[in-house]
C-alpha cells in the first residue's frame, strides 16, 4: 500500500476514535491525544535514525540500504499522520477550548502556551520536509537537502515539547524513553557531522539530473 494512503487511513481511524472519545464523555480523548503525540514522536525518532544511518552507511544486522531508506520514508509519512491524530483530539479537548489557531500557531493557545508553541514550530518544520520531499523533483538535490535538515530542529522542538507539555515528563518510564531517544539521536548527530557528507548509492541514472533524494525514486 501506498504510503501516503497509510498515513490517511491511519489518521482516519485516529480521526473516528477521538470523535467516539469525546461522545464517551470521559478522559479517553485525554489519553488518545497523549497517546497519538507519543507515537508520533517515535516515528519521529525512528525516521531520524534510519535517515541518519543512510549516509553513514550503518546498517545493523546487515539490513540492506534501501530497507532503512523505506523505514525511513515509511515512519516520516506516519509521524505527520499520527501527529494529525493529535492534533485533532487537542481540537475536540472538552476541558480547555482550544481553537484552530492555537493548534497552529501553539503560543497563543491557553494552556502552557511555550510548549505548545514549540509544538507548533515542530509540526510546521515535519511539514515542510514531508512537503519538499513530496516535491523533491522540483529541487536541485543540494536545495533538498539543505531543506530535509529541517528535520532536526523539529526533532529537537519536538522533544522539548514533550518535555514541557504533558502531564507524563515527571514519570520516570517517560524521562528514560525521552532520554534515551534523544541520546541515540544526540549520537547519530554527532556521527553524522563527522562522517561522510554524501550518500554513497545513488539510485538514479548517472545522466539524470540530479534532483531530490538519492536513495530511491522521490515522490511515492
Ligand atoms: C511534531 C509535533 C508534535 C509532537 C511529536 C508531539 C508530541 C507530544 C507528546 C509525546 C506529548 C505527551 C507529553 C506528556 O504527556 O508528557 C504531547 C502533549 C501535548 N501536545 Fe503535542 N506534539 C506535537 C505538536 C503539538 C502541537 C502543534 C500542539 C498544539 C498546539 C500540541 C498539543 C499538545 C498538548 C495540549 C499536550 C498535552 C496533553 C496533556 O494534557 O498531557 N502538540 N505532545
Amino acid at each position: 500500500m501506498n504510503s501516503w494512503r497509510l498515513a490517511g487511513l491511519s489518521f482516519a481511524a485516529l480521526a473516528v476514535a477521538a470523535v467516539a472519545a469525546r461522545l464517551s464523555d470521559s478522559p479517553q480523548i485525554w489519553h488518545l491525544n497523549r497517546a497519538a503525540g507519543f507515537v508520533s514522536y517515535g516515528l519521529l525518532w525512528v525516521s531520524a535514525m534510519a535517515g541518519m544511518a543512510l549516509p553513514l552507511r550503518f546498517r545493523p544486522l546487515r539490513t540492506r540500504q534501501s530497507v532503512i531508506f523505506e523505514l525511513h520514508r515509511v515512519t516520516g509519512v506516519l509521524a505527520l499522520a499520527f501527529l494529525g491524530g493529535h492534533l485533532y483530539a487537542v481540537l475536540l479537548d472538552p476541558w480547555i477550548s482550544f481553537t484552530p489557531i492555537d493548534v497552529l500557531l501553539g503560543f497563543t493557545a491557553p494552556y502552557r502556551p511555550l510548549a505548545l508553541g514549540l509544538g507548533s514550530a515542530a509540526a510546521w518544520l515535519v511539514a515542510a520536509v514531508l512537503a519538499t520531499t513530496a516535491l523533491s523533483s522540483r529541487f536541485s538535490y543540494r536545495t533538498w537537502r539543505n531543506l530535509h535538515r529541517l528535520a532536526f530542529p523539529a526533532y529537537v522542538l519536538a522533544f522539548l515539547h514533550l518535555l514541557l507539555a504533558g502531564t507524563d515528563a515527571a514519570n520516570p518510564w517517560v524521562l528514560a524513553f525521552a532520554g534515551l531517544t534523544a541520546g541515540a539521536v544526540g549520537g547519530m548527530a554527532t556521527l553524522r557531522l563527522f562522517g561522510t557528507d554524501q550518500p554513497q548509492i545513488p539510485r538514479q541514472p548517472a545522466n539524470s539530473s540530479p534532483t531530490g533524494p538519492r536513495y530511491a525514486a522521490p515522490g511515492r
